[in-house]
């Protein structure tokens, strides 16, 4: 085989370095030797939005963008999305394997004996106003969860993290309902134990009325739960990562995460999503908003990806159970122009050429409003999802020797050094 080496010539100086090859990458710091000047810095990689930088290595997530590929620990997300619940899902996000029936049920009552949120939350959660954005409310109930737990600072202790994960994955979704319906000014509802991880979601957020949960949304919300669990190293992981690797407990990274989930361009898009579906209002006024997107004017929210250059795989599914949900709640009259809006969108050159495809928030947002959530939640319940996915890629950061601190370098623009000026002699 030939050598695993990449030969760089500095063309400013005839210097030349051999950079070890592994996986199809090689170490930027290696970089460094190129230097004009023996007191150089010495050379760095530009990568706005780290398009092209491996900032780990993870044994999580496989994502093919070109073939529209995504597996959990090797497993096709289509399979798992069919057979699978969220909290095996969730165990082999967490531990790198499905879990025996034994494991799967010892699994399920841990997380579940942790649903019971603390009175404190509960009355942080009463402080904001009903018109609080729900994401804000969820990046500080999860900040507010770091003061009520204090051990979690002990990040280097293996089974304190675990502690805190089961924590963080059954207390999430009591404190959304609890906010959720404290927003409404209606009676808080305990969860249920008994009930499975979304079901139990459901019941606290007032969807069972008078009997049980529907078992077609139970399972719905469930799949989609499934489809957001994790996504490799996007905006908010990485954020995660990246706060998570100066020590900090998981509490303060993922209320990190959460605010770079909140952003439109991420999981805010769900929400952009069904506002841009009601201003468009009906299927004539299509090629009129698809002239804006491609005047650049406005973007068409659910479309495109930094990975996938491929159908979505989520989006695919995403779909079907949009149709599975309908039979229970009726139709949501939306989906009709969002599907014509992809149609007319994947035949035109502006989309093909930029190979962009609808992604996982297409066609979220419809299910969760036929759901009857209301549109500002929809982050959320991508958050929720997401928290299993943010905890394996903590966990693994926690127990990766190779990490360290992340710091990004610059290159400097500005001033070169120069004399204060005082006041009076601006000008
Ligand atoms: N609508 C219109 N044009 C788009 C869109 C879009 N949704 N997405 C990308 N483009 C265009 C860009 O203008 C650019 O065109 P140009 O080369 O002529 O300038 C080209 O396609 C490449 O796009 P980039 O912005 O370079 O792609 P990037 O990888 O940086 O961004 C992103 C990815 C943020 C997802 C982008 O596609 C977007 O804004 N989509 C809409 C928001 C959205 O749906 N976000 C959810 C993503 S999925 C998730 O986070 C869970």
């Amino acid at each position: 085989m030939s050598e695993q080496t990449l030969t760089i010539t500095d063309n400013r100086t005839g210097q030349t370095i051999d950079l070890p090859i592994e996986d199809d990458t090689v170490p930027a710091i290696g970089l460094r030797q190129l230097k004009v000047q023996a007191d150089d810095f010495g050379m760095m990689a530009y990568d706005p939005g780290y398009t092209n930088t491996a900032s780990c290595k993870s044994r999580v997530t496989f994502v093919d963008g070109d073939r529209g590929i995504l597996r959990y620990r090797g497993y096709p997300i289509e399979q798992l999305a069919e057979k699978s619940t969220f909290l095996e899902v969730a165990y082999l996000l967490l531990f790198g394997e499905l879990p025996t029936a034994g494991e799967l049920t010892d699994w399920n009552d841990r997380v579940m004996a942790e649903t019971q949120i603390d009175g404190g939350l509960k009355d942080l959660l009463t402080t904001f106003g009903a018109d609080a954005h729900p994401m804000g409310v969820l990046i500080s109930a999860v900040a507010a969860m770091s003061t009520l737990y204090p051990d979690s600072k002990q990040v280097h202790d293996s089974q304190n993290r675990m502690q805190q994960v089961l924590r963080i994955l059954g207390q999430l979704p009591t404190a959304v309902a609890f906010a959720y319906r404290n927003r409404l000014g209606s009676a808080h509802i305990d969860p249920d134990n008994a009930l499975g991880y979304s079901d139990n979601f459901l019941h606290m957020m007032g969807f069972s009325g008078d009997g049980e949960v529907d078992p077609v949304l139970a399972r719905a919300m469930d799949v989609l739960f499934i489809l957001h669990a994790d996504h490799e190293q996007n905006c908010s992981t990485s954020a995660l990562r990246n706060i998570a690797s100066s020590d900090a407990d998981p509490y303060c990274a993922i209320a990190g995460a959460i605010g770079a989930l909140y952003g439109p361009l991420h999981g805010g898009a769900n929400e952009a999503v069904l506002r841009m579906l009601a201003e468009i209002g009906s299927r004539e006024k299509i090629p009129a908003f698809l002239d804006r997107v491609k005047n650049r004017e406005v973007r068409l929210m659910g479309f495109g990806h930094r990975v996938y250059k491929n159908y979505d795989p989520r989006a695919q599914i995403v779909k079907k159970i949009a149709y599975e949900v309908f039979e229970a709640t009726g139709s949501n009259p939306l989906i009709d122009i969002a599907v014509e809006l992809e149609g007319t969108a994947l035949e035109d050159d502006y989309f093909v050429s930029r190979r962009l495809y609808p992604n996982v928030d297409f066609y979220s947002g419809i299910i969760y409003q036929a759901m009857g959530f209301p549109v500002e939640i929809f982050p959320v319940l991508f958050a929720l999802g997401r928290a299993p996915g943010w905890l394996a890629q903590w966990m693994e950061l926690m127990s990766d020797t190779e990490q360290r601190i992340a710091r990004p370098r610059q290159i400097y623009l500005g001033e070169a050094e120069r004399p204060y000026v005082s006041i009076d002699e601006r000008g």
